[in-house]
């Protein structure tokens, strides 16, 4: 049902690209449907930019045409899934590890749309263990001072070292990623401004005020949201 809905926002999306443009290509299952609806409209002069080697390598399949952020001046619509959307639109991001590469990409869009499914519009943020992008010289010793944050914003549970099969998971820049599970972030702007001061802390996945529109997958069709 989930990736029905998530095909549903894709393909929506895809719909507001117009040729000429160009359009940042998010990273995760959703995105996917957005890339794959895109190619297949097959508008011309497109130029793409992607957030991740793995959506790099899809549009690459399809024969979207791919530019570096760059070689770009600026980007005119970013199309991104979310894990979580929130009231006024603010985000979780980086599930899939390519949250420093898509807030790069976004903050050179002049306009981003953030697509989901239903089930990813909470009222509060924060369920979804928040992700956040680590140097990994040293990142054992960043944790510590990533949980003393988290301390002082009453979040109790340790931020986890990202693993898969494979071992600890690496970034498409080399970085290793730790998730919070916050629970309820009550206040966003301060949490993130916080992260962003700790020495080896690259980037979080709160999008905060970056969303423009957000176009939800639901049973039978799509709704938008604004902030
Ligand atoms: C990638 O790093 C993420 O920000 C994704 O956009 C997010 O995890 C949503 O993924 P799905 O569309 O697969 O749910």
């Amino acid at each position: 049902m989930s990736d029905n809905q998530k095909q549903l926002a894709g393909e929506a999306a895809a719909l507001r690209v117009e040729p000429g443009m160009v359009v940042g290509l998010g990273t995760g299952s959703t995105a996917a449907w957005f890339v794959k609806a895109l190619a297949a409209r097959d508008l011309s002069d497109l130029r793409c930019v992607p957030t991740s080697e793995k959506t790099a390598d899809l549009a690459r399949e399809l024969g979207l045409p791919l530019a570096a952020l760059d070689d770009v001046s600026r980007i005119d619509l970013t199309v991104d899934g979310a894990d979580e959307v929130g009231p006024g639109l603010a985000l979780i991001k980086g599930g899939g590890a390519a949250l420093l590469r898509e807030k790069l990409v976004w903050e050179a869009s002049d306009r981003c749309i953030v697509i989901a499914d239903a089930a990813k519009v909470v009222p509060v943020l924060g369920a979804f263990p928040l992700p956040i992008e680590v140097v990994a010289f040293g990142h054992r010793s960043t944790a510590n001072r990533i949980m003393d944050v988290l301390t002082d914003h009453d979040i109790a549970m340790p931020a986890r070292l990202r693993q898969a099969d494979r071992g600890v998971v690496r970034t498409d820049g080399g970085n290793v990623i730790y998730d919070a599970k916050c629970q309820a972030i009550h206040d966003p702007v301060r949490l993130a401004d916080d992260l962003k001061l700790i020495t080896g802390v690259v980037e979080h996945g709160l999008f905060l005020d970056l969303a423009d529109e957000a176009i939800i997958g639901d049973d039978g069709g799509v709704r938008t949201l604004l902030p």
